[in-house]
């Protein structure tokens, strides 16, 4: 049952990537203007950063626009600079009335931070020297996103 729960989840995560990576995060509507703590802007930034990156990569992914080796390259770059800054944005428990962030980022530290690893791995793990080498690994990378948002970030609105 558990299992089935988890394939389902799964299977939905991909399907949401095969309909259009940017979609799924183009909605999340970027809080940043109304932060005002310096802390919780930068962990904005640096998520927004990330977004950048992948939405570039999915867009040569599903063929938005035609596959550049050296644009996935330097993508796939700030991808894992900035997915490799998590934990040390959300270091330190840091509240505005603008952030998603869940009070269980703090009491479940280890286990956030074991979410940042498995993005930075499924980050490095990201193939580019061909479109199909990325097709192949970029889902991984998207699922990686979204556990986490399921875990730690509040909806908008
Ligand atoms: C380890 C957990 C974690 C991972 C992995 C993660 N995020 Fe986030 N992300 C968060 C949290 C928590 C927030 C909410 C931060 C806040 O509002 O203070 C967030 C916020 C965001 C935002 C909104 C930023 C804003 O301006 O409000 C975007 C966009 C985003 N993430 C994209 C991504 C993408 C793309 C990836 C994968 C490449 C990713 N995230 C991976 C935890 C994570």
């Amino acid at each position: 049952m558990e299992q089935s729960i988890e394939m389902w989840k799964l299977r939905c995560q991909l399907a949401a990537f095969a309909m259009f990576v940017a979609i799924v995060f183009a909605t999340t509507v970027p809080a940043q203007m109304g932060a005002t703590d310096a802390d919780v802007l930068r962990r904005m930034n640096t998520m927004q950063a990330a977004n950048a990156a992948l939405t570039t990569l999915g867009n040569m992914s599903n063929g938005r626009v035609s596959f550049d080796k050296d644009q996935a390259s330097a993508a796939r770059h700030n991808l894992i600079i900035a997915v490799r800054k998590i934990p040390r944005r959300f270091r330190r428990n840091r509240r505005d009335p603008a952030s998603h962030a869940k009070p269980e980022i703090w009491f479940q530290w280890e286990y956030f931070v074991y979410n940042a690893g498995v993005a930075k791995r499924a980050a490095l793990a990201i193939r580019v020297n061909s479109l199909s080498a990325l097709q192949a690994t970029l889902p991984q990378m998207l699922v990686a996103c979204m556990n986490c948002h399921q875990t730690f970030r509040a909806p908008d609105g």
